[in-house]
């Protein structure tokens, strides 16, 4: 049979399924490399990862569970906006169309508040992940320095959210947060303004967090995301400990090869022996497979066991005693009781630079690559003092400040 024949023949869900997908589920090295090549989705992953990175106990899935977090925000945000108005006479009403008139309307709201929260939250354990295996170090620091930026960008796209139900909860919390930006010096009160678009929280306000928080904050984190994705690549996959290099005497001779490594061979990055790495399909596949099935089945259960918030409808003339901000700005509040200035702009805008500058300012390369390595005990030390005091400034704010901002025990 000639081979014009043999295509001909060839049963037509066949002929469109191998239009679409190119190589046949892979069962050679040389398949598992094609396809990491050839899909458009795999080819984001190199076709071969050290072993050390795949654990889960050094990574703990968090950098995964952070976008997976982030894409069921996406998804069940676009749904959310096909019912909801910007609009401080139409937007609380919304909210009750969904708890009542809605398919599913209540589910998808609380999906879509709880991935929030659990964003802040996993983000933040990220980063508690990697400055404790010190893996902000060379080459990684530029990487670092977006990844603070992430974090910030997910503060804010969570802040921005948290208004947009328009209920009392919403409106006075974002009052007490945006009034804590107007105690920055010179600027604070312009800055206030430039966020709420007038004095105080109203229509403006309501508008303006909308558009930041559907479309300008959502752009730049998939761009910071695309950076930060690009940026391990590029820095040669995740960390792990230095191993010792073979000498000229080792009997395994030292294979140096080209930028974009020989699938063909058992080597794809300088450094890499074969019995180090692993190929992408299906090892590290399944890994991302089970944190993505892992963090959707959470979600479904916490958004089938608790609804988000609601209360009553906004009411500007009677705020709850005591107003409180997001819980992720609790802290800030707490701190801002002791001292405006210093609680709410100079120690958190300290704080920021120093993340920032973490990588510029620690410069031993020992370390990398291990939990609480020895060789940083001061540097975790330190980092570890300052997210428990974060941490009991959180909680004091949560459970143990009553009417007026006074002390009360929650027990
Ligand atoms: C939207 C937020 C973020 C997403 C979606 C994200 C995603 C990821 C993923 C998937 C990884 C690889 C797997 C892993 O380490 O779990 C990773 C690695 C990394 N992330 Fe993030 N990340 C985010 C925020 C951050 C933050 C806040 C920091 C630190 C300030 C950070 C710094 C790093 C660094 C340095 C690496 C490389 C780690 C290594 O080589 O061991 N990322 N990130």
């Amino acid at each position: 049979m000639t081979k014009e024949t043999k295509e001909r023949r060839t049963p037509l869900p066949r002929v469109i399924w191998q239009s679409v997908f190119r190589n046949p589920i892979p069962e050679t090295d040389l398949e598992r490399s094609s396809t990491s090549f050839t899909n458009f989705f795999l080819h984001v992953h190199p076709v071969k990862v050290n072993k050390h990175t795949l654990r889960p106990s050094y990574t703990l899935g968090l950098g995964l569970m952070s976008l997976f977090l982030f894409l069921i925000l996406i998804v069940t945000g676009i749904l959310l906006m096909f019912y909801y108005v910007p609009s401080t006479t139409q937007a609380y009403d919304r909210m009750l169309d969904l708890r009542g008139a809605v398919a599913f309307g209540i589910f998808l709201r609380n999906m879509h508040r709880w991935s929030a929260h659990g964003m802040v939250a996993i983000v933040f354990l990220h980063l508690c992940r990697v400055f404790l295996t010190g893996a902000y170090k060379k080459p990684r620091e530029f990487n670092w320095v977006i990844g603070v930026v992430l974090l910030l960008l997910t503060l804010f796209m969570s802040f921005t959210g948290y208004l947009l139900p328009w209920d009392q909860l919403a409106f006075w919390a974002i009052t007490v947060g945006t009034s804590i930006a107007g105690y920055a010096p010179l600027i604070g009160k312009q800055m206030q303004f430039v966020l709420l678009g007038d004095t105080s929280v109203g229509q403006e306000a309501l508008l303006r967090f909308y558009v930041l928080h559907v479309a300008v904050l959502p752009a730049i984190l998939v761009l910071g995301i695309a950076i930060h994705f690009w940026r391990i690549r590029k820095d040669g996959g995740l960390s792990r400990p230095e191993r010792p290099r073979p000498s000229s005497t080792s009997s395994t001779p030292l294979r140096v090869l080209g930028l974009q490594g020989f699938v063909r061979s058992s080597f794809t990055k300088v450094g890499n022996t074969p019995d180090e790495s692993v190929y992408t399909w299906p090892n590290l596949l399944i890994a991302e497979l089970f944190v993505f099935i892992l963090t959707v089945s959470l979600i479904l259960v916490v958004s089938l066991l608790f609804n988000a918030p609601l209360e009553q409808p906004v009411n500007v003339m009677h705020p709850p005693n005591p107003a409180k901000a997001p819980w992720y700005f609790l802290g800030l509040q707490e701190m801002v009781s002791y001292s405006a200035f210093w609680g709410g702009i100079g120690i958190p805008g300290a704080m920021v630079a120093v993340l920032l500058a973490v990588p510029y300012l620690d410069r031993n390369p020992l370390g990398v690559g291990k939990w609480f390595a020895k060789e940083r005990l001061l540097a975790n030390t330190l980092f570890v003092t300052l997210v428990v005091l974060n941490l009991i400034f959180i909680v004091i704010g949560t459970f143990f400040r009553g009417p007026n901002w006074t002390f009360v025990s929650p027990f």
